[in-house]
């Protein structure tokens, strides 16, 4: 297994890759220094994901010397709620988590953002280990601390920084994963390429049969490559003071539109590969971005299977935008690309700009 360190100091961890290594989960949370007093391990996971991999995950964990508990909640992100929080509480406490226990928040970013938000707050913290299971969730969701639940009147509007002990990938668990979830996660793998490596970006566009056909090799290298950057920058911005906000490349008209449909019809990944493409669009009109990058952006979104246009018209997405969790003073922010591999924040985007972009 490889291994890669997220520098935070004393909230330091490792993220930990391999292929077929989830029966190994135990045995890697078992020489974790913190981790060594803990017996109570509370796994969480969805319906889908526990039929699959619950077995295996609490096989190992029994293994390494743990007592697991285990708690499924049905699919689908209608659950990261604060209802599903106050179950996970309930099933914690008649099951006997106290200070030194672990979550296992073993899914996708539905089920990290939860389990994170319930180890976050119950008992004012315990141990979480993420054991992210697609591929948005391996480049991107479960690496960096942030944990939430949606709220009626809005997304992830309940949460908290809160870093794992470990983070545990195993690229095999994605053979499972619908195709569409695979496109959805490899536009943040893109993103990643777009804001600091140019390198990673032509990788993508040379290896993109590959990736789509989940060969090892290439979708590993993809996955080190995005946790490393992610890593960086979060080890840079912890809480989203100053560089953290690029990784919302893409993300303005991306939320605007996944909010305007209800969060029904598009995957986050889809959302931000049409924010992607508008934002490039946005940076050449300003003579920020040369067009033919903007071309090959769009172009390998395309290859991807994803979409890079949209039908929904130009006024009601510039409408939403001053509603966006990040917009200051009612002015949505936006990170422009200034070359694929650089990228830097805006906040004086004027609506005829975007409007321009958009049409
Ligand atoms: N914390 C962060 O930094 C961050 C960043 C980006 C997105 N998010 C959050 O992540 C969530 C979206 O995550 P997601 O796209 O992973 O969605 P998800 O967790 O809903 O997973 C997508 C689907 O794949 C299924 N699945 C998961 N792993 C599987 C596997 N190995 N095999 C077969 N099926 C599998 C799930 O059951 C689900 O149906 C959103 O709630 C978003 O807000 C968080």
């Amino acid at each position: 297994m490889e291994t890669l360190q997220v520098d935070l100091k004393e909230r330091s961890y490792p993220i930990k890759f391999g292929a077929g290594n989830l029966k190994y989960l135990g045995e890697a949370m078992a020489a974790l220094q913190p981790i060594q007093q803990v017996k109570r391990v509370f796994v969480i996971t969805n319906e889908r994901v526990g039929s699959l991999y619950g077995d295996i995950v609490l096989e190992s964990l029994k293994q390494a010397g743990f007592e697991p508990f285990y708690y499924q909640l049905p699919d689908g992100e209608e659950y990261k709620s604060l209802e599903s929080a106050d179950k996970l509480y309930t099933a914690a406490i008649e099951n006997g988590l106290d200070r030194q226990s672990a979550v296992v928040a073993l899914g996708g970013g539905v089920a990290g953002d939860l389990a994170g938000f319930v180890a976050a707050t119950y008992l004012r913290g315990v141990f979480l280990i993420q054991v992210p299971t697609t591929l948005l969730a391996q480049v991107d969701s479960s690496v960096g601390g942030k944990v939430a639940v949606n709220h009626p009147l809005g997304k992830n509007m309940i949460g908290s920084f809160y870093q794992p002990q470990l983070v545990f990938i195993d690229v095999r668990v994605l053979n499972t994963l619908d195709l569409r979830e695979v496109r959805a996660g490899l536009a943040e793998a893109i993103k990643y390429g777009v804001i600091r490596d140019g390198d990673l970006f032509s990788y993508l566009e040379e290896h993109l049969e590959q990736i789509l056909a989940l060969e090892q090799d290439a979708l590993s290298y993809v996955i080190q490559k995005s946790c490393a950057i992610k890593a960086a920058i979060v080890a840079e911005d912890e809480r989203e003071n100053g560089v953290r906000i690029l990784l919302n490349f893409g993300h303005t008209i991306g939320h605007a539109l996944e909010a305007l449909t209800s969060y029904r019809i598009y995957r986050h990944g889809e959302a931000v590969a049409v924010g992607m493409v508008a934002a490039a669009q946005i940076a050449v009109g300003r003579g920020l971005l040369k067009e033919e990058d903007k071309n090959r952006l769009e172009k390998l979104l395309k290859r991807a299977g994803l979409p890079t246009t949209v039908t929904i018209p130009a006024v009601e997405i510039i409408n939403i935008l001053p509603r966006d969790k990040k917009a200051r003073r009612g002015k949505p922010h936006f990170v422009l690309p200034l070359a694929l591999g650089e990228v830097d924040l805006f906040e004086d985007v004027e609506k005829d700009e975007i409007l321009a972009a958009i049409s």
